[in-house]
């Protein structure tokens, strides 16, 4: 049966592959989304005329509208992906993390609790809230720590991952006070198309591509686990499906790699893929800046129990999820026209000079 789902953040990087995948499911969304400036309507282009995705602008701190689309389009789920995401940006001004990332969803999760609490007995039982959290709040391992799993203590160090690490503790403790049947999924860096160009690999790819540097911070050996976005997308189809109301699913790539590794990759990839750029080969555009204060030394997931319990395993490979990510980015230059805002240019010579 197909199912109505209220997604927030829609219009992001993850949301709106998540949006367009549950839409080939013929599930029906309704979209709620602040368009930040990491929110794009231009990643939704391909729904402009699909009456099944209802797209609204607005903030999931504003309660009364939550309440509206609740009430009014009786989702079967609400799946929370509406966040400030980038950790340079949270340490440059950790507010707005605080408002949306933890007033936000207490708000969001606060009707939902709502809405649920007032619906006919089987509907109860079918309602489900999934936020979508991060591996970072496990904090940051040494070399040779096993993966994080889902019961490894929360220990962030970002005001990122601080303000994720709230949110997930208000939505657990919604589930344990008052039965909101919540699920919470921790997942590690994710690439793919639509990516805002502030995260390491899309930065690296327009970069590359446009002959600048490419900065790598302090020496480039941390560690990343990397899933490719549609691979993430399907484990929270899953986690709706099947998950279990109250447990938390760590989802991952068993891709484990340095930064440095990372960028080498992408930039083999680009010579062979775009072989008439000026710039080959792309890594010797790799230049070394100042490190990230408090940079995580390394993630990686064990994401042995959503395999296991749910029947999900990762696709791509790293190579081959890489190469259908520089395609779409090779493939949309007007996408890419669109992000260069004076905004973005601001934050570009703000971060990096
Ligand atoms: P993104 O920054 O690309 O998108 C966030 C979206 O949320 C944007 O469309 C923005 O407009 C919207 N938004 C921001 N504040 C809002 C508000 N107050 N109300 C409504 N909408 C608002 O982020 P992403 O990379 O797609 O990440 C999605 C979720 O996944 C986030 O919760 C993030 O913490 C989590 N996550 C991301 C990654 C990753 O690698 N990208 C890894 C782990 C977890
Ligand atoms: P990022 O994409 O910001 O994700 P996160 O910090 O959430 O893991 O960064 C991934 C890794 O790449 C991280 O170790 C920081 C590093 N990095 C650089 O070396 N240079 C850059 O310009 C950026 C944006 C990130």
């Amino acid at each position: 049966m197909t199912k109505t789902i209220l997604v927030t953040g829609g219009a992001g990087f993850i949301g709106s592959n998540f949006v367009l995948r549950e839409r080939m499911r013929d599930n029906r969304v309704v979209n709620l989304d602040l368009l930040t400036y990491a929110g794009n309507l231009l990643n939704l282009g391909e729904l402009n005329d699909d009456a099944g995705h209802i797209f609204v602008q607005g903030d999931i701190r504003d309660r009364e509208l939550v309440r509206k689309l609740l009430k009014g389009y009786q989702p079967d789920a609400v799946v929370n992906f509406a966040a400030e995401s980038h950790v340079d940006r949270s340490i440059d001004s950790p507010e707005s993390f605080v408002q949306t990332n933890i007033v936000g969803t207490y708000h969001l999760l606060d009707e939902a609790r709502e809405y649920w609490q007032r619906l006919a007995a089987e509907r109860r039982d079918r309602f489900r809230f999934l936020h979508v959290s991060t591996d970072e709040v496990y904090g940051s391992l040494g070399p040779l720590e096993p993966a994080f799993t889902e019961d490894t203590p929360y220990s962030p160090n970002s005001p990122y991952s601080a303000s994720k690490a709230s949110s997930d503790h208000l939505v657990r403790a919604y589930f344990h006070t008052y039965g909101v049947p919540a699920l919470i999924t921790n997942c590690s860096n994710n690439y793919g198309p639509r990516q805002f160009p502030e995260k390491l690999a899309p930065l690296m790819v327009l970069n590359a591509m446009q002959g600048k540097p490419l900065p790598i911070y302090g020496d480039g050996l941390n560690v990343r686990d990397w899933l490719f976005v549609d691979d993430h997308c399907d484990a929270l189809n899953l986690a709706l499906e099947k998950g279990k109301p109250g447990e938390t699913y760590n989802i991952g790539g068993r891709c484990e790699k340095t930064n440095l590794e990372i960028v080498n990759t992408l930039c083999a990839l680009l010579d062979e893929m775009a072989p008439d750029s000026a710039y080959v080969p792309h890594c010797s555009l790799i230049t070394f800046v100042k490190d990230r204060p408090g940079h995580d030394r390394r993630y990686a997931i064990d994401c042995s129990k959503i395999c296991g319990e749910l029947g999900w395993s990762p696709k791509e490979t790293f190579e081959s999820g890489m190469r259908k990510t520089i395609r779409w980015y090779l493939d949309n230059p007007q996408w890419v026209d669109s992000i260069k805002t004076g905004a973005y240019r601001g934050w570009i010579l703000k971060q990096y000079g």
